[in-house]
């Protein structure tokens, strides 16, 4: 996936908007994830409370997104940014990488709530080829 300059201008743009309420922007993706694809949950098993509202599912979305202010400061080389969490998620977690792609979904929804009029066509696209790039490089690993 390969983001043009006005691409990678237009997520460090939107990043200034997003990163004073990442945490929570966080939380809502990831609780939307949990309601809209329920399938997901079975990678949360261990958390005491598994509605979309739940405080640990706020948390970890919250975390998310920090990795995802990561990849946006180092965007010319996103697989480096997150080669760590990239091991983490093959080799650890074990997460199927199908659902990298069910997260990027449920985060351009909440990021097209919380900036409005923001969100235009130009900033979805520059967006949805980022968080592409990242599921990519988080999937590199799986072999
Ligand atoms: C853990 C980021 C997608 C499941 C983590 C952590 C981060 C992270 C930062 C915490 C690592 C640590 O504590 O050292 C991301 C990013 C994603 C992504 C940036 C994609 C944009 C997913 C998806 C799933 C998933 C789609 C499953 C549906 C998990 C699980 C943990 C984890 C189960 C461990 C949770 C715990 O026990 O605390 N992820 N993640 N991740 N992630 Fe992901």
């Amino acid at each position: 996936m390969t983001l043009s300059a006005h691409d990678k201008e237009l997520v460090a743009k939107t990043w200034t908007k997003i990163a004073p309420k990442a945490a929570q922007i966080g939380g809502e993706a990831l609780g939307r994830l949990i309601a809209v694809f329920p399938q997901t949950k079975t990678y949360f098993s261990h958390f005491a409370d598994l509605s979309a509202s739940s405080p640990q599912i706020k948390a970890h979305g919250a975390k998310v997104l920090g990795a995802i202010g990561q990849a946006v400061s180092g965007i010319d080389n996103v697989s480096a940014s997150l080669s760590k969490l990239s091991e983490l998620h093959a080799y650890n977690l074990r997460v199927d990488p199908a659902n990298f792609k069910l997260l990027a979904h449920t985060l351009l929804v909440t990021l097209s709530a919380y900036l409005g009029a923001e969100f235009t066509p130009e900033v979805h696209l520059a967006w949805d080829k980022f968080l592409a790039l990242v599921a990519t490089v988080l999937s590199e690993k799986y072999r």
